[in-house]
């Protein structure tokens, strides 16, 4: 199939560096954009995990170091209570640092959640519900993306939450829970988390409109700079083309006119070192045989 295009040199050679230049631009646009998303979501998740090492070794340590300590404590008889809440519970822990670090940057939405809470407010929203069934589906520990959610997009983070025989004291049925948890939480139900099941997870939201948004500009201005590039270079070779060979080869066409209709005495006056320059040489020495031969017939 033939395209109508103008018959001439200057679109033959015009237009398809033009369209060179599109396609350059908006792969370069494109590769920009998603190499600029890739690399923030990348620095974002660095950054998540290292809050995420954190959180885990504060859990660590009133697990491991803390609650002892206060079982012994009580275990002397200095306190009625049987548990506090405060100094042993890792999860208690965990979610009071993370309310203190949502306040300080609120950018960053920190959440523990799970199927069958014991605090209601950690029941999973329609997003996170469907992250932990994924998980669970799929074996996968972790789990992060870009989601839209409520009409913004987010980077999300998950890390599973896996409980094991140890967490089934708190998680598990009523009547085993510290006195204190009944008391605090009034759980209405056994909630029999399964030890080695994901049942929940930590999440990370972090807002990622502006990100996108910067990575889409960044990317549009370096499209129109690669295709700005080629716009000069076609309109360079257009204006090169028309000093050096579209202007004297118009003026050769006049030339040849006139000598068609006998005007010989007017030289050809095209002075250049190229094969145009050859070509009026050419002309001229036609120009002037023809003129001896007109001249002998007279
Ligand atoms: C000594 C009691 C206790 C034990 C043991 C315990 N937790 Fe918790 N957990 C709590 C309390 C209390 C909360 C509610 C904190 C709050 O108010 O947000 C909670 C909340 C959670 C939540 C948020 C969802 C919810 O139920 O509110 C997750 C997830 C969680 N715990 C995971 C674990 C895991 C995993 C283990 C075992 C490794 C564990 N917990 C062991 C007391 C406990």
């Amino acid at each position: 199939m033939k395209l109508p295009l103008p018959k001439s040199i200057r679109w033959k050679v015009g237009l398809p560096i033009l369209v060179i230049g599109i396609a350059s631009g908006l792969a370069v646009g494109f590769y920009s954009y998603q190499n600029s998303v890739d690399q923030a979501k990348d620095t974002t998740k660095e950054k998540i995990k290292t809050a995420m090492t954190f959180t885990k070794a504060s859990r660590e340590y009133v697990r491991s170091i803390l609650r002892p300590k206060i079982d012994e404590i009580l275990a002397s008889g200095c306190s009625k209570e049987d548990f506090i809440l405060e100094a042993q519970s890792s999860s208690f822990f965990t979610a009071s640092i993370f309310k203190k670090v949502s306040e300080e940057m609120p950018n960053f939405a920190l959440r523990q959640v799970a199927f069958n809470p014991l605090n209601p407010k950690d029941e999973p929203n329609e997003l996170e519900a469907k992250i932990i069934v994924f998980m669970r589906n799929t074996g996968n520990k972790e789990y992060s993306d870009i989601t839209n959610y409520k009409g913004e997009r987010y980077f999300v983070y998950a890390s599973a939450v896996v409980p094991d025989a140890s967490c089934l004291r708190c998680h598990g049925q009523v009547q085993n829970m510290p006195k204190v948890i009944q008391t605090l939480y009034k759980p209405q139900h056994d909630l029999n988390w399964e030890v080695g099941k994901v049942q929940g997870a930590v999440m990370v939201f972090v807002p990622f409109e502006s990100t996108i948004l910067k990575a889409q500009l960044t990317g549009l201005y370096r499209g129109l700079f690669i295709f700005g590039l080629f716009l000069a270079l076609t309109l360079f070779i257009l204006f090169s083309l028309d000093r050096l060979v579209f202007k004297p080869v118009e003026k050769l066409e006049r030339k040849a006119e006139e000598i068609a209709k006998g005007n010989v005495d007017e030289p050809v006056d095209i002075k250049s070192d190229d094969e145009i320059g050859k070509l009026a040489e050419a002309f001229e020495r036609m120009r002037v045989s023809i003129k001896k031969v007109m001249d002998l017939l007279k």
